[in-house]
């Protein structure tokens, strides 16, 4: 959730961290901080709020060195405050460290450093790292590093500089993602690739216990018990321009007009229109028990989540696969049943969010297949899966996800079609999908060009202080994703229900100040739509409808109406849900909004 960047080379470090530090702003943004060393020296400063805070505070003050870390922070332990921000020190300030994670033991270790007369200046769980590495260095960073991961329970992604360890960070890692980068001027390390990405395509992972001494012509890679890794270095897919603002007001809005691309490069290289088979190689190490797979479970967090429900209502249509939908972190606490040949599918942009990674564990030690939908190449669940499907999307920098949604439905598509056509989905049934989802690239630029339209219509609500909305089967759970996209960037309070749960409370709340997003696309559930919205217009509630091009019977009825193009039924929820998308956008922006940093939220959860 919190953000690192290292540098050690032959430039000055300063323009390089800050730089860094806001390519990663939006996984934390509480507070910021920065340590350079230079000549036997480390001047630290941190600041709270924005990186623009300490950007200020520094501006003026030289701060030469070509060694130096940085940090933003998303507050766990400890309020958002200057004494709370990274990087911390040792009170003789010779160990200077950032940390993402939790130290879940730092009580125990506070108390018996305190017992050595150690006093804390901070509120936080990273502190006690610093003393221990301070304790336990006697000339060699490494070793002290070392034997302090093997003192902590918990999760981190470190790193590390002593004032007496010229020219070298260690960086170290466990449950918190951490890459190192190399360039021709020196070596990087960074919580997330877009921190260096303007300086290197050239990567290499991190993985769990793992830690590396970083200096300006090297990098060596150890375990926890020291015994040397070599890793090949991969290449990043992602340029420096992906992570611009290419002239966008915003961030969410230019992911959201990215979509009719990224659901191009989801299905790129995959379809094969006359078998009606899309071609998944991702998923080959696993294909012969996959094709034979009758249980499938889905686990994810947040927006992802709600993917996963459309994906079950897609496999239950498309295959004979019996599919569940669980929220990663309420996983552990089902006893859940695994028949043979069970795979879990785990639904995530990041590859890094805490609760996902430990539910695909637990699902791992059940014995289940384990298989991965991902964003982030590299990333700690795209590696601890047995196969699995990147998303091609590029860097998703705003906080609210968007493009990131319609590509994990195209590919929950693909695959659900694929193991249909090996069950028992005819031809033409195939052949009819892969002429539809070919077709969402063009539509979905159909819906962004009503972009004005949906802006007059969030000019006409934003004030509402309640929102509702409602849909069923394949649209129930856009319902709940509009819902969150509402809330989490606007703050309006918003509810996403399934419309046939509407007579059993919800309706209680029907006034003419409380609007209803209706998601009535022409599909098998329209009728029961129609008087779901005929039922809140006798209230007096205003209906805003989503609606297929061409429905005359909604337009009479409802208040406002957004058309999307006509698709197959299961396809619906790649159109209808970039409406709701525009809608949450738009209302956030009306009402001034800190619309890709959202208050309290992070990008990545890394934290359970
Ligand atoms: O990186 P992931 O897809 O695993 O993230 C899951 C959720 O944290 C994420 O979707 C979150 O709900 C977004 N803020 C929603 O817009």
């Amino acid at each position: 959730m919190c953000g690192i960047v290292c540098y050690v080379g032959s430039r000055e470090a300063k323009p390089i961290l800050i730089d860094g530090l806001k390519q990663l702003e939006y996984r934390g943004y509480d507070s910021a901080g920065i340590a350079i060393q230079n000549q036997g020296q480390v001047q630290r400063f941190r600041a709270v709020g924005r990186i623009v805070e300490l950007e200020k505070k520094i501006n003026s003050i030289p701060l030469p060195g070509k060694v130096g870390m940085a940090h933003t922070r998303w507050a766990t332990h400890g309020e958002p405050s200057e004494l709370n921000a990274h990087p911390h020190a040792d009170q003789e300030e010779k160990v200077f460290i950032v940390h993402n994670g939790i130290i879940e033991n730092y009580h125990q270790i506070k108390k018996r450093l305190e017992k050595k007369g150690v006093e804390f200046s901070s509120e936080t769980d990273t502190e006690v790292l610093a003393h221990l590495i301070a304790l336990y260095f006697d000339g060699d960073l490494g070793e002290a590093v070392r034997r302090t991961m093997a003192d902590v329970e918990g999760t981190f992604g470190i790193a590390v500089l002593h004032r007496d360890a010229p020219g070298q960070i260690v960086v170290a890692r466990r449950g918190s993602p951490l890459v190192i980068g190399i360039s021709n001027d020196g070596h990087f390390a960074a919580s997330d690739v877009s921190a260096m990405v303007r300086h290197t395509s050239q990567v290499v992972h991190l993985q769990d216990n793992e830690m590396a001494v970083i200096t300006r012509d090297d990098f060596s890679i150890t375990t926890a018990q020291a015994k040397l890794i070599q890793r090949a270095v991969e290449e990043v897919e992602w340029k420096a321009e992906d992570a611009e603002l290419n002239g966008f007001p915003h961030y969410m809005l230019k992911e959201i007009y990215e979509q009719p691309e990224t659901i191009e490069n989801a299905m790129r290289g995959r379809l094969e229109p006359g078998e009606g088979v899309p071609k998944l190689g991702g998923i080959t190490p696993v294909w012969d028990r996959l094709k034979e797979c009758r249980h499938l479970v889905m686990v994810a967090c947040g927006t992802s989540y709600y993917a996963g429900c459309v994906g079950r209502y897609l496999f239950e249509r498309l295959t004979e696969v019996d599919t569940e939908v669980e929220l990663a972190s309420e996983f552990r606490y089902r006893k859940l049943n695994f028949p043979p040949n069970t795979f879990i599918l785990a639904l995530s942009q990041s590859g890094e969010t805490a609760d996902t990674l430990a539910a695909i564990r637990e699902a791992r030690r059940k014995g289940a297949g384990l298989l991965g939908i991902v964003n982030v190449v590299g990333s700690s669940i795209a590696r601890e899966t047995d196969a699995g499907i990147y998303n091609h999307a590029g860097p998703e920098i705003g906080v609210a996800s968007t493009k990131i949604f319609t590509s994990q439905l195209t590919i929950l598509t693909l695959l659900a079609l694929l193991i249909g056509r090996h069950q028992n989905l005819p031809l033409t049934e195939g052949i009819t999908a892969i002429r539809a989802l070919q077709a969402l690239p063009h539509q979905v630029r159909e819906i962004l060009a009503q972009a004005h339209h949906i802006e007059a219509i969030a000019e006409k609500y934003h004030k509402c202080q309640n929102w509702l909305f409602l849909g069923r089967k394949y649209n129930y759970p856009i319902a709940m994703e509009g819902a969150l996209k509402l809330k989490e960037i606007s703050y309006i309070h918003a509810e996403g229900y399934a419309a046939g749960e509407m007579k059993h409370g919800p309706i209680a709340l029907i006034n003419p100040d409380m609007p209803t997003v209706a998601i009535a696309p022409m599909d098998e559930m329209y009728e029961k739509m129609l008087s779901n919205i005929q039922e809140i217009k006798s209230r007096k509630g205003p209906v805003i409808a989503i609606v297929t091009k061409g429905d005359e019977k909604v337009k009479e009825l409802a208040d406002e109406v957004i058309e999307v193009p006509t698709t197959v039924d299961y396809l619906y929820p790649i159109l209808t849900v970039i409406p709701c998308q525009l809608l949450a956008y738009y209302c956030a922006s009306l009402l001034g909004r800190d619309i890709d940093k959202p208050r309290n939220l992070a990008k990545s959860v890394t934290v359970e």
